[in-house]
């Protein structure tokens, strides 16, 4: 069975590839390296120990993506491309709007053309919205509308994906609600690489650790939590990546829509998460409390029920072993892929 990993050099694109080959999957992989690079491919091929198509390409060019369906045959695509950066797609929305539609929307024509049913999309929590109750489960409606246009385009992708599975008889959509990917591969080869100054909080720890950044800055501490500071649903992407492989298989039982969560169910604080990685990084990382940042939510986190009793997966590793992970990858790799 091919997959298509649209976004394959990305970081959870690259990731997925690896457990992907594991499980026995052959893969073509596509990127236009807005925010990635042949490195990340090489590398990824290496841990593979497949050399595995590559196709540098723009998905918003139907004909190009149409000749992609032509020169492969395949199966099944996961489709991880896209603009990601929530404050960015604030500033230009027509873009984000653009990119991230205009790709989804040329490979379901390039799919529809060539007869392929099985569409995987990496979606976001960010669809449940700022009102959903926590945890957030698959049966909490989403929102009327994302808190950002980065969030809106994946929920308008939601919406054409359930009306494609309602309109072509066979189709098959998955679409995964990721929490807080963070991580990296255990080799220290591959991981997150964000350009500029990282607007995430491990990609900023890690800059913070490695000494490219002078101190991590604490967004609010006067937040209704534990400890001030907000709660999220950290999930190591070497566990995400093996939900796609879970997804695949429930795609190929025909599931029509399904709808699922990636996050391990537990909420950890921003504190917790810097004291987390001044263990693995072996000093203690200088830190202070700024005020909230627009838009954050306080606290949410998934219930993991439905993705462990519908796709029999379960987030494995703890915070300890994210921030290690991620230390190894910086800490190799200090200005990333460069
Ligand atoms: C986590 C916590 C910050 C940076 C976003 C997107 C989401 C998904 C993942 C994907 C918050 C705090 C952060 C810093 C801080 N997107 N923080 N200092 O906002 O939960 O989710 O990334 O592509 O759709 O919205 O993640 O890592 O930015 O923030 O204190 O320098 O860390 O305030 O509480 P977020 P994050």
């Amino acid at each position: 069975m091919t997959i298509l990993v649209t976004g394959g050099a990305g970081y959870i694109g690259s990731h997925t590839c690896i457990e992907l080959v594991k499980a026995g999957y052959d893969i073509v992989v596509a990127d236009n390296f807005v925010n990635s690079c042949m490195e990340a491919v090489v590398r990824t091929r290496k841990l593979c120990g497949v050399d595995f198509p590559f196709e540098e390409i723009d998905l918003c060019d139907y004909a190009a993506t149409d000749a992609l369906f032509d020169k492969y045959h395949i199966d099944a695509i996961i489709h991880f491309a896209g603009l990601k950066a929530v404050g960015e797609s604030t500033r230009i929305p027509i873009e984000y709007y653009k990119n991230n539609l205009d790709s989804a929307l040329s490979l379901l024509a390039a799919m529809k053309k060539h007869d392929v049913k099985n569409f995987i999309f990496s979606s976001s929590a960010t669809v449940y919205g700022a009102d959903a109750p926590v945890p957030y489960n698959e049966a909490t409606p989403v929102s009327r509308s994302a808190s950002s246009p980065y969030g809106n385009t994946k929920l308008m992708i939601e919406y054409i994906l359930k009306d494609t599975v309602k309109a072509i008889p066979g189709f098959n959509a998955v679409l995964l609600r990721y929490f807080n990917p963070v991580g990296a591969h255990e080799s220290g080869e591959i991981g997150e690489d964000p350009t500029g100054i990282p607007n995430n909080l491990m990609p900023y720890v890690a800059k913070v650790a490695v000494g490219k950044l002078d101190m991590v800055h604490i967004f609010g501490n006067d937040y209704p939590t534990p400890d001030g500071t907000c709660l999220r649903d950290y999930i190591h992407v070497v566990d995400l990546a093996k939900g796609h492989v879970a997804a695949l298989k429930k795609i190929q039982q025909n599931c029509g829509l399904f709808v699922c969560n990636l996050g391990t169910g537990k909420g950890t604080s921003v504190l917790e998460m810097v004291k987390a990685f001044s263990k693995s990084c072996g000093h203690e990382l200088p830190y202070e409390f700024a005020p909230r940042r627009e838009g954050d939510l306080p606290a949410f986190w998934a219930d993991p029920a439905f993705a462990r009793d519908e796709l029999g997966w379960v987030a494995e590793k703890g915070i300890q072993e994210m921030c290690d992970d991620v230390w190894h990858w910086q800490s190799k790799n200090p200005n990333g892929y460069k």
